[in-house]
């Protein structure tokens, strides 16, 4: 096959497939029921031959846990839940010696209030050195009683807390725009720049390739801490895209760079416009970050081709690679969603419990999975995603444990459901997560995944696992490489063609009737069985030119 391109390969972070690993849920080692290093360790070889190129790990460092690990009390150690720094470092190493890169997540906005900071500012008592790293700020009423300002919380309520000072006296409240273990710091501060730019130095030492940047939006706030009022222009709230965050990633970026290698940063960058967004990929800013319009778009014709326009514009506007996202461990498992009346996605309100059609999801989620691994960029695979997992929606609420479900009294239920124990093999739970005789899984498994587990779908050609392999078996041979820029090529209503080099071309049939696939060219891998020349509904194909194959 002659697709090779002659050009040098770009840089890894431009066009890879990323595999999402939550730890926690991905492979028990120790019988804890309780995913962990040494459990990820003993799956490199499946990441491996699944045709991953970079892991991304949820945070793994010391935390108390009351947000799943995105409260760091110690942001150079392990959690003893997960294994020691050692092991990690040897992950790192075996990873690469696999070929697999290595990012790890960075939590900058907030830290845990168990962190050493947090500790020292709550002993050293008002008006210290030690509470400026933080937002303590007294507060508003006569006697300080009301919250500093109407900020809320990104997991509900209030962002303040109030808190008592040694003498029992009550005192300052401070920011937590997660949950009140989640004190927000203060990046006007010289240590908390110093700080990052240090453990920043300590992972690129133990030569991770990258950085996922958690809440990468939110590290500046605006000065006074000004009320958002009650009618806020999203566009410019006072705690998310405030103008000072810039300069931190230039000055990250100028670390990173001073490392061999290429080392790159993904954000989570959740804002309102495209031209907000792209700011943070500025060649001096962060590589990449994760496209999260295109995750909450709903599966039709018109959405996904104005979101695919859409991105692709704004990020050839900086230079930037574009990225596809489908799940991660915040959302709801696309499997699910796309069953459902409504496809889109939308934080606020999941829909936890609308009807889902699972044939139809899962149809549409392999479509998907082709169409993101076709599209120019880079793309991310949330653990499960190669298995079609579907959203565990049936979790008893005592099992429950997100803190939006318990700060939200129930009214969000919470991201548990897209963070189930993966199922590797056997008929009935742990599905051989954990090993023999382990306590059960952090949280309840479905009786019904005996279908859905790696043993399973291994031995299954139609499966969506061996989907997922051959997809990610080509894009690494030659699709990930073809140009960045796409063609659209006119297709009967309802349906979606591009080509990336005129040779090799994508269609997707976003209707509910078969539709005739274009003549000239070869199905290379199908969503679904197109062998009489038809591409079904909700499927998609790769093509290649007869002529050229
Ligand atoms: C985004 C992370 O993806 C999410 O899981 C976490 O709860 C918040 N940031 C707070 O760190």
């Amino acid at each position: 096959m002659n697709h090779l391109p002659d050009s040098p390969a770009p840089a890894w972070w431009r066009n890879s497939a990323i595999y999402q690993v939550y730890v926690r849920s991905f492979a028990d080692g120790n019988g804890d029921g309780v995913g962990d290093l040494a459990g990820v360790r003993s799956r490199l070889p499946y990441l491996r031959d699944l045709g991953a190129d970079a892991l991304w790990f949820n945070p793994w460092y010391l935390s108390p846990m009351a947000d799943g690990g995105y409260d760091v009390a110690d942001y150079r150690d392990i959690d003893p839940l997960f294994g020691t720094l050692a092991e990690a470092e040897e992950l790192i190493t075996e990873a690469h010696t696999q070929g697999l890169k290595v990012i790890v997540d960075l939590v900058p906005n907030h830290c845990s209030d168990q962190h050493v900071w947090f500790q020292e500012a709550l002993a050293a008592g008002p008006g210290s050195a030690a509470r400026e790293r933080f937002w303590f700020v007294p507060g508003r009423g006569e006697h300080g009683e009301l919250p500093p300002n109407d900020w809320q919380s990104y997991f509900g309520g209030n962002a303040w807390t109030r808190i008592t000072e040694a003498d029992g006296t009550a005192g300052p409240w401070y920011l937590h725009m997660f949950a009140p273990e989640q004190p927000d710091l203060n990046w006007e501060h010289p240590e908390v720049r110093s700080e990052f730019e240090s453990v920043l130095q300590f992972w690129l030492d133990r030569g991770v390739d990258g950085f996922r940047i958690d809440v990468a939006h939110g590290l500046a706030k605006k000065p006074g801490l000004p009320d958002v009022g009650p009618d806020p222009d999203v566009t410019d709230l006072p705690y998310q895209d405030v103008d000072g965050v810039h300069d931190i990633y230039r000055s990250w970026r100028k670390i990173s760079d001073s490392y061999p290698g290429e080392r790159a940063f993904v954000g989570e960058v959740w804002l309102p416009t495209p031209g907000q967004f792209a700011r943070y990929l500025r060649p001096d800013e962060l590589h990449s970050a994760f496209n999260f319009e295109f995750l909450c778009c709903a599966w039709e014709h018109d959405a996904v081709r104005d979101v695919v326009d859409g991105t692709l514009a704004a990020h050839a506007e900086v230079g930037a690679p574009p990225t596809w996202v489908l799940s991660n461990h915040d959302t709801i498992r696309h499997v699910t969603r796309y069953g459902r009346e409504d496809t889109s996605f939308d934080m606020g309100d999941k829909r936890l419990g609308a009807p889902t059609d699972r044939v139809l999801g899962l149809r549409r989620a392999r479509a998907a999975a082709l169409l993101t691994m076709a599209l120019p960029g880079g793309v991310y695979i949330y653990q499960g995603d190669e298995l079609a997992l579907a959203e565990v929606e049936d979790i008893p609420d005592h099992l429950r444990q997100d803190p939006t479900f318990a700060r939200s009294q129930g009214a969000d239920r919470g991201r548990d459901g897209c963070r189930v124990p993966l199922p590797w093999s056997g008929t009935a739970a742990p599905f051989g997560f954990s090993p023999a005789g382990a306590a059960d899984p952090w949280l309840p498994q479905p009786a019904d995944w005996t279908d859905r587990s790696v043993a399973a779908q291994d031995a299954d050609p139609a499966s969506t696992l061996n989907l997922y392999r051959e997809a990610l078996r080509l894009r690494r041979a030659w699709v990930g490489a073809l140009p960045e820029a796409l063609t659209w090529v006119p297709s009967q209503p309802g349906v979606l063609a591009f080509t990336r080099d005129g040779s090799f071309t994508c269609v997707v049939n976003f209707t509910q009737e078969p539709v005739p696939l274009p003549a000239g060219a070869d199905v290379v891998l199908g969503s679904a069985d197109c062998t009489d020349g038809m591409l079904p509904a909700d499927a998609a194909a790769w093509l290649l030119a007869t002529a050229q194959a």
